[in-house]
């Protein structure tokens, strides 16, 4: 084979087999074949698209080139779910000890954060005691015991998406649907899912902006996971504000318990009831969402979603007590209004600017070596379509300084008023099943 006749098959918009693929991704990954031509086979791609075969077949090669974490000592279905950016997103937080409770089993690799907010594991480690570092053996254990545990990311999953997401991005080929879909597929895959559950987020603090788009990406997953034998469902849900109120770790957690108490936000819970539904009926253990739905709204009422949280956080040496008492987890020194200007309806919440203000506080990661604070953060009290009174608070910035002008200035910026009333946004727009 040689590369150039596949750019140009490519080019002239013809499928490239299985086989070819195959051999391009492992040339790729082993350096046989150089950046220049697989910078013009994506740029072609981008133009002509890929035919649903073409994506299965990319998403497995990227799978096998690297480790492939092997979940099937744990009893069950292993459903992962996967959210395309969100700022404050908790839901993980949330649907674990959620659908685990319902006797789902759920073996979580999460990463930290970089930018924003911290990841899964930054939060959960503003528990005192709280590790990731187990090994595969007591990981396997532990859900099994549980149905629940989270681990840190090891081994060297999926090379050949890094390598690709890399080059993409300095040659305008990142926005591809073919080629997002399978890179966020493959890593599902690698990391030992059965089933998939996907948060596609749209609006203005999405990755993609409009609802056609985000549409066309969830269906674009959703096929590559059947095609390939993984149970895949996709949610499309709105990122024009940040879910629930709180922006940062130990903030998040204690939203968090709020939400499995049952005492949440009403965004972030239904996000979370829809999701986890998905993941129920996904693992096989409901005959419907409807159904999925009433067991979580019933371990819910129970307190056996909550009872699941202590469980975990205990199993891997966290004072479960902070559930009780969460004013136990870090708190920042200060605690300082962002008064409204003028009175009005809150017209707009631009996720990621408010993300960077957390940032700036210190709740997410400048570069890969910061230090995260866990305590700090940022607390909305208003959303969109809220009233709000000249004076009345819009947030509440956690911080650990009281020199916190350049963040009330980018808040400002991002939370946007208006003399209309406004309707707040839908929340889910689509669910798509098989
Ligand atoms: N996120 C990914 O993981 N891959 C992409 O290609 C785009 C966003
Ligand atoms: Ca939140």
């Amino acid at each position: 084979m040689r590369m150039v006749d596949l750019i140009q098959k490519k080019r002239d918009g013809q499928q490239l087999s299985t086989e070819e693929i195959q051999w391009i991704i492992e040339g790729y990954t082993n350096d046989t074949i150089p950046d220049y031509q697989i910078s013009a086979l994506m740029m072609a791609i981008y133009f002509k698209g890929m035919t649903e075969q073409e994506r299965a077949d990319l998403t497995m090669a990227m799978v096998a080139s690297g480790d492939q974490i092997d979940l099937s000592a744990i009893d069950g279905v292993k459903v992962d779910k996967h959210s395309t950016g969100g700022v404050g997103d908790t839901t993980t937080l949330v649907l674990g000890p959620l659908v685990a409770a319902v006797g789902v089993p759920v073996a979580k690799m999460s990463g930290r954060g970089l930018g924003h907010t911290g990841g899964t594991i930054d939060k959960l480690e503003s528990i005192s005691g709280f590790h990731v570092e187990i090994n595969k053996d007591e990981f396997i254990d532990l859900v099994n015991k549980n149905k629940l545990a989270v681990v840190g990311q090891s081994g060297n999953l999926t090379p050949a998406d890094k390598k690709l997401y890399a080059l993409r991005d300095v040659t305008a080929t990142v926005n591809s649907i073919p080629l997002i879909a399978s890179s966020i597929m493959s890593k599902k895959i690698a990391a030992g899912a059965d089933a998939i559950v996907l948060d596609v987020k749209t609006g203005a603090g999405a990755f993609m902006k409009t609802l056609e788009d985000s549409r066309e990406l969830a269906q674009a997953m959703v096929r590559i996971g059947n095609n390939v034998g993984r149970r895949t469902l996709a949610v499309i849900s709105d990122m024009s504000q940040p879910l629930g109120w709180a922006i940062g770790n130990a903030l998040e957690v204690n939203e968090a318990i709020q939400t499995l108490k049952g005492e949440g936000p009403e965004d972030l819970t239904e996000l979370c009831l829809v999701l986890g539904s998905q993941m129920v009926y996904a693992a096989g253990q409901a005959e419907t969402l409807e159904d999925a739905r009433q067991q979580l709204i019933k371990v819910i009422n129970t307190g056996e979603a909550l009872e699941k949280f202590k469980t975990f956080v205990a199993a891997q040496g966290g004072d479960a007590s902070v559930v009780d008492d969460p004013s136990k987890l870090p708190q920042a020194k200060y605690q300082i209004e962002l008064p409204a200007k003028e009175a009005g309806y809150v017209s707009s919440i631009v996720a990621d600017q408010i993300g960077t203000a957390a940032m700036w506080l210190g709740a997410g990661r400048a570069t890969k070596d910061s230090v995260i604070d866990l305590g700090v953060g940022i607390v909305l009290t208003k959303k969109i379509g809220d009233e709000v009174k000249a004076g009345e608070p819009l947030a509440v910035i956690h911080s650990n300084t009281e020199e916190v002008n350049h963040v009330k200035e980018e808040l400002y910026r991002s939370i946007l008023l208006s003399k209309e009333p406004v309707t707040p946004p839908v929340l889910i727009h689509e669910e798509i099943t098989e």
